[in-house]
């Protein structure tokens, strides 16, 4: 059984997609919520499935086996010590500093709303890339999946899907289209790695089928 913490900043749409996943559910537990926000929908989510939550940011309280606020070391002692392994970014904004990357090597994975290398970087999150994919005027968008280093959206791709755009009237007509693709790929691609199927071979990554 892998265990799994989820990095959510606000909605949780993806977070739910994972917990409802009938295919992850013997493969893997999620033991934990994780926020870079005192409170977002995605801790209600966290709440119906009986997930504890933690947010992590500036303030840092002891870890008294309490929720509460943890500073990103000790988020990172509280995930080492519970065994986690696998981060997985579903919305989640903030920028992870470098040792805690370095920490969990090749065990954070995120999701982002478009193709990359295109349309990825700092500010590039939610709408504003559904923006940028509109006013390009692309044919094609799509969800990635990919490791997380220590910059935005430029970790190892681990996988990808494709949605027709050619007739998209909107960025938000887009945004609904790529959303359904998010949901399908994530619990996937997760479903890959539990079954120890995704590794990383001579700088690249392998996914066997
Ligand atoms: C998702 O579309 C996700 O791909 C995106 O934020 C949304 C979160 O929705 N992430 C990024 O833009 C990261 N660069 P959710 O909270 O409903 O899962």
């Amino acid at each position: 059984m892998l265990a799994v913490a989820v990095l959510v900043s606000g909605r949780g749409s993806n977070l739910r997609a994972i917990l409802n996943s009938s295919k992850l559910q013997d493969l893997i537990k999620v033991k934990a919520v994780v926020s870079d926000k005192s409170f977002c929908p995605a801790f209600d989510i966290a709440k119906e499935f009986s997930i504890p939550t933690y947010s992590v940011g500036k303030f840092t309280r002891p870890l008294g086996g309490k929720e509460g606020t943890l500073s990103f070391d000790a988020l990172q002692n509280l995930l080492l010590t519970s065994e986690i392994n696998l981060l997985v970014l579903a919305g989640f904004l903030k920028l992870l500093p470098p040792d805690f990357v370095r920490a969990f090597k090749n065990r954070i994975i995120n999701i982002h709303p478009a193709l990359l290398p295109s349309f990825g970087g700092s500010g590039m999150y939610g709408i504003n890339v559904h923006n940028a994919v509109f006013k390009s005027s692309a044919k094609v968008s799509g969800a990635t999946v990919h490791f997380v280093d220590e910059t935005y959206d430029t970790g190892k791709i681990i996988a990808q899907r494709c949605v027709d755009i050619s007739d998209a009237q909107s960025p938000e007509e887009i945004a609904e289209r790529v959303l359904v693709i998010e949901h399908q790929l994530l619990p996937d691609v997760i479903e890959k790695i539990a079954l120890g199927k995704v590794f990383v071979k001579d700088d690249r990554v392998v996914v066997v089928s």
